[in-house]
């Protein structure tokens, strides 16, 4: 009877969220769309939540200070992680109609566009901003696909983070500078149930890249040679004893975490942390954009630490936009490239979104308290990585497999299953490997 349940929810919300895709292709296919003669530049993004929009609107208000003939239309496609995003923009593209320029992450997702010559180089734009002297290599490797820059980065974002509750922990006599490896981690989310937490963890993953996400950060606590490894390519064996481990601690996450998670977003899960329902939630620091939005004080009300077993690491993740080869509006298409690469477009933008500024002169006074942290934490770190689960650290054919893979595993909580999943998904994808990261 259970079976039954359960196999008719999986298969009413995968009809859901296919009905959600194509219904959403349609309509940006048959959209109306903006005249080549109009003075208007059409971007499009996945900042629906309340931080990502009121940050997406500073941005856009830069702009429309220095363009203020320029119309600006946005098209945001609800779903953290451009989840849905992405089954809407690539149609776009492939047609030839794409916006005059779109959210996308550095790294690997931009490569089929630039494979299939539907991006412009914009290494000129680079020259004459000087972009060179204010963006850290590291970023600048992931927007370049051979020796030219095809996208200009808004921000960094970090990855490895764990928010909690202030007060939640405090009452219940946790230090949280004290939950530096999984073992002690997992007791306190033991004390915390014990003392009348029911969900010590929060997660929201309707969108089952929520939970991608927290295992590859379990993923990156194995060390950072093993992340390494993952991201070439040459994590093969589903007997891999670093492989089992992080699905086993996985595993043991997903005892702590509400029971509605799979009807929950990101957001409504890290509001859960916000109102003190739950004491932890892994998530990127995007979420700091939604304790902004709550007039909630970073040190106060709530704090972070790095996933256990990553401290020191920053893992990455890198929002830009492109110039699309044959946009509609060209020149106010590099004008939006202009302000999304300037001081004063980051400075207004990612205070507010919860990431640090891709730029290395960015104006500090602008930003929060966690900001401030991350930017020292940037600074000092050993090592950096790039996310899978946000499009940058291994190629698409891979990548969006992971999902279903994982979305499988938070149901079955088959470890030796996903082990010959995530396995056979990474030699599938063998040839696509084009990056040699070290890390
Ligand atoms: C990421 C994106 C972030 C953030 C998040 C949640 O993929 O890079 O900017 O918005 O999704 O939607």
């Amino acid at each position: 009877m259970i079976l039954l349940v359960k196999a008719i929810y999986l298969v009413t919300a995968a009809v859901l969220i296919t009905a959600l895709v194509v219904g959403g292709v349609a309509y940006y296919l048959l959209r109306p769309t903006p005249s080549a003669e109009a003075n208007v530049v059409e971007i499009y993004h996945w900042w629906t939540s309340g931080g990502e929009a009121k940050a997406i609107n500073a941005l856009v208000d830069v702009f429309k200070a220095k363009y203020p003939d320029v119309a600006v239309i946005q098209s945001p496609v609800a779903g953290g992680a451009g989840y849905v995003f992405q089954a809407v923009i690539k149609p776009l593209v492939l047609a030839g109609e794409a916006p005059d320029a779109f959210q996308m992450h550095a790294g690997y997702e931009g490569k089929p566009y630039y494979d299939g010559g539907y991006l412009d180089s914009i290494t000129s734009l680079w020259n004459d901003q000087k972009w060179a002297n204010v963006i850290p290599k590291v970023v600048q490797d992931m927007v370049k696909f051979g020796n030219e820059y095809y996208a200009v980065p808004v921000n960094i974002h970090r990855v490895n983070v764990v928010w909690y509750n202030k007060a939640v922990l405090t009452n219940k006599g946790i230090d949280p500078n004290t939950l530096t490896t999984w073992d002690a981690f997992f007791a306190a989310c033991d004390k915390l149930k014990t003392a009348g937490v029911a969900s010590p963890i929060a997660l929201g993953d309707s969108g089952a890249w929520a939970a991608t996400h927290v295992l590859e950060q379990i993923i990156a606590s194995e060390g950072i040679d093993f992340y390494q490894s993952w991201v070439n390519g040459k994590v093969t064996s589903a007997t891999d004893a670093k492989l089992l481990d992080a699905l086993t601690k996985f595993k043991t996450y997903l005892s702590y975490v509400n029971t509605d998670h799979s009807a929950l977003t990101w957001d409504q899960a890290i509001a859960k942390v916000i109102k003190g329902d739950a004491a932890f939630s892994v998530m990127g620091d995007w979420a700091n954009g939604e304790f902004y939005v709550a007039n909630k004080v970073y040190g106060t009300d709530y704090g972070t630490f790095p996933v256990p077993g990553t401290e020191g690491m920053y893992g990455l993740v890198i929002d830009c936009f492109q110039h699309p080869k044959g946009v509609k509006h060209p020149e106010n298409s590099l004008n939006w490239l202009k302000v999304v690469g300037s001081k004063a477009g980051q400075d207004a933008f990612n205070p507010i979104k919860g990431s640090i500024s891709a730029r290395t002169d960015a104006d500090t006074t602008k930003y929060g308290a966690y900001q401030k942290a991350a930017i020292a934490d940037f600074k000092a770190a050993t090592h950096m990585f790039p996310s899978v689960t946000h499009g940058s650290g291994a190629p698409p054919t891979f990548a969006a497999k992971l999902n279903d893979i994982m979305s499988n595993f938070v149901t079955n909580k088959d470890v030796n299953a996903a082990a010959a999943a995530l396995t056979q998904a990474t030699k599938d994808a063998s040839a696509d490997y084009t990056t040699v990261w070290s890390l």
